[in-house]
């Protein structure tokens, strides 16, 4: 199937590693022009894709990172809002309402939400002047899922989607298309890295790290696949949002979790 991507414009947020890493991949091998905003930039990020080096809990990044893809490419056709999950400096999972503070709630928001605001907030004119555009943003099976664990990163990505459905019914009759693709738990370095959700987890069941991503974690979550979704399925899913094979799909929310969530 031929995505129709060759020659669009894309930017992808925490494009460096884990998810975002695979979506510029995977849209650069699809022919589109890669912007990557991240604040390191690695080697395994496409030599073509364009990197903006950005902090996005700083407010004035996001229109910044727009503006850069409109002076390498002339406008913007996809957005990917995939940075996210625990803001700098915070290890997840984290449980009990009691526990995350204010400032770890508005870290929390600012990294999950207010980021993913402003960068929209920059794209949609743009956008407009376009005819239209794929907004993809990665949410959470978190977000329909409340309880003890993450009540701060549910909430955040539950208003994402709020938000995400609000843009849609807004400029959907100008071109612009939005929908979240919510995630089960991914193997990326958010699992995997020293002091990770493994070895967090690890310390509570008493598996070593290994055994938990392979089958502490897959049973926790009762995911039905017996195992963690891999970044390119994800990757996969936000290339067929972004692409006009998608055109009347706008507003809806794509799980990609293994089986996570189990309401119809
Ligand atoms: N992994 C999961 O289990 C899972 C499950 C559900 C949903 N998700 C969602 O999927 C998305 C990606 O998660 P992931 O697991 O792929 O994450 P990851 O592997 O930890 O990668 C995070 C990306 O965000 C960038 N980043 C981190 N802090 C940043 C900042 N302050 N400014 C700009 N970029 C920043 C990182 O690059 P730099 O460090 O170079 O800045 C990196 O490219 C998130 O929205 C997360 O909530 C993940």
């Amino acid at each position: 199937m031929d995505l129709e991507l060759s020659g669009r414009v894309a930017l992808v947020t925490g494009a460096s590693k884990g998810i975002g890493l695979a979506v510029a991949r995977t849209l650069a091998d699809e022919g589109a022009h890669v912007v990557a905003v991240s604040r390191t930039r690695t080697a395994e990020l496409p030599e073509k894709a364009v990197h903006v080096a950005a902090d996005l809990m700083d407010p004035q990044a996001p229109a910044r990172a727009v503006a850069r893809a409109v002076e390498e490419f002339g406008g913007l056709d996809v957005l990917v809002n995939n940075a996210g999950g625990p803001p700098p400096g915070v290890t997840l999972p984290r449980v009990g309402f009691l526990t995350p503070q204010d400032a770890d709630w508005q870290a929390m928001f600012e990294f999950n939400l207010f980021s993913a605001v402003r960068v929209i907030r920059a794209a949609v004119p743009v956008m407009l002047e376009r005819g239209g555009g794929s907004i993809v943003n990665i949410s959470s099976g978190s977000a329909v899922q409340p309880g003890a664990m993450n009540v701060d990163y549910g909430a955040a990505k539950a208003a994402l989607n709020h938000v995400s459905k609000a843009v849609s019914e807004e400029y959907g009759s100008r071109g612009i298309r939005v929908n979240t693709i919510s995630p089960g738990p991914v193997l990326t370095d958010w699992w995997t890295k020293e002091g990770g959700a493994a070895d967090v987890i690890s310390a509570m069941a008493g598996a070593d790290a290994a055994t938990v991503v392979t089958s502490v974690a897959p049973e926790m979550m009762r995911l039905v696949t017996g195992r963690l979704v891999r970044p390119q399925e994800v990757a996969d899913a936000v290339a067929l949002l972004a692409s006009p094979r998608s055109a009347s799909t706008t507003g809806a929310d794509l799980a990609v979790d293994g089986g996570f969530r189990k309401e119809l």
